[in-house]
């Protein structure tokens, strides 16, 4: 009981401290957005709160995170991955780009896409992963901003931020290099029908950039 009670008023402190710790940290950000101190004088930057590369920064740890955890606990757990055998897996089921077709289940980045659906249903907030070398035709590099963005960070490996105006709205964008992690990053991509037709000369190798997770904030 004692235990209990001490506990629950370390948790409470705890909470306390956290959250006196983040406002402080909002209010630098704001301070810092309000003095011009992420440079250029005439850079718009939010009214009020938090500046948005950090909330760019914050919302692309979210998805990352998910996206992780989504292939370290689900995809691992499974028998097959694209028809090929998982000598570990426990679960007797497929992730296949097919899956609506063969009852399996969406591979990571056809969650992500998903998941960005639904988010962007009635909301100018978007997020998306985009490649110059991409299977799916949707996630091809469109735009002027998309085409500079890209070759950022495929020369830097480091996220490209920017403002931009987009039918007259402002937005805050950034683009954060998708790097390949793992092995079966690289031979799924590789071996794809689609990457095999459309850009033969291109073999992706451990750690290049892949494409990115571009996230719009709109400004307004
Ligand atoms: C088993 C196959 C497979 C694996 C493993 C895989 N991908 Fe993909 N990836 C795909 C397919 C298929 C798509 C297109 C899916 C869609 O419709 O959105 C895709 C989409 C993407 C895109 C968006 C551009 C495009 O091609 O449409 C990026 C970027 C990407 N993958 C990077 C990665 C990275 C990085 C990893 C490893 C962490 C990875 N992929 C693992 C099959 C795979």
């Amino acid at each position: 009981m004692i235990a209990k009670r001490s506990l629950n008023w370390f948790s409470r402190l705890r909470a306390k401290t956290i959250g006196m710790v983040s406002m402080a940290i909002a209010v630098c950000f704001l301070a810092v957005s309000c003095a011009g101190g992420s440079g250029g004088g005439s850079t718009p930057v939010a009214a009020a709160g938090i500046a948005p590369d950090v909330v760019a920064d914050y919302i692309h740890t979210t998805l990352a995170a998910d996206r992780t955890a989504y292939t370290k606990h689900v995809i691992n757990r499974l028998k097959k991955l694209e028809g090929k055998d998982k000598p570990d897996g426990v679960l007797d089921v497929e992730a296949t780009e097919s899956w609506q077709q063969t009852d399996g289940i969406p591979l990571p980045a056809q969650m992500f896409r998903l998941g960005s659906e639904i988010a962007s249903e009635g909301s100018p907030f978007t997020y998306s992963l985009i490649s110059e070398w991409n299977i799916n035709d949707n996630q091809g590099v469109k735009t002027e901003f998309e085409k500079t963005a890209v070759e950022a960070i495929n020369s830097t490996g480091e996220p490209y931020k920017e403002y931009q105006e987009v039918g007259g709205k402002k937005y805050f964008s950034a683009l954060y290099p998708d790097k390949a992690v793992a092995e079966a990053c690289v031979t799924c991509h590789n071996t794809h029908p689609v990457h095999l037709e459309r850009y033969p000369d291109k073999v992706f190798e451990m750690g290049d950039v892949m494409g990115g997770v571009m996230i719009n904030i709109p400004l307004d």
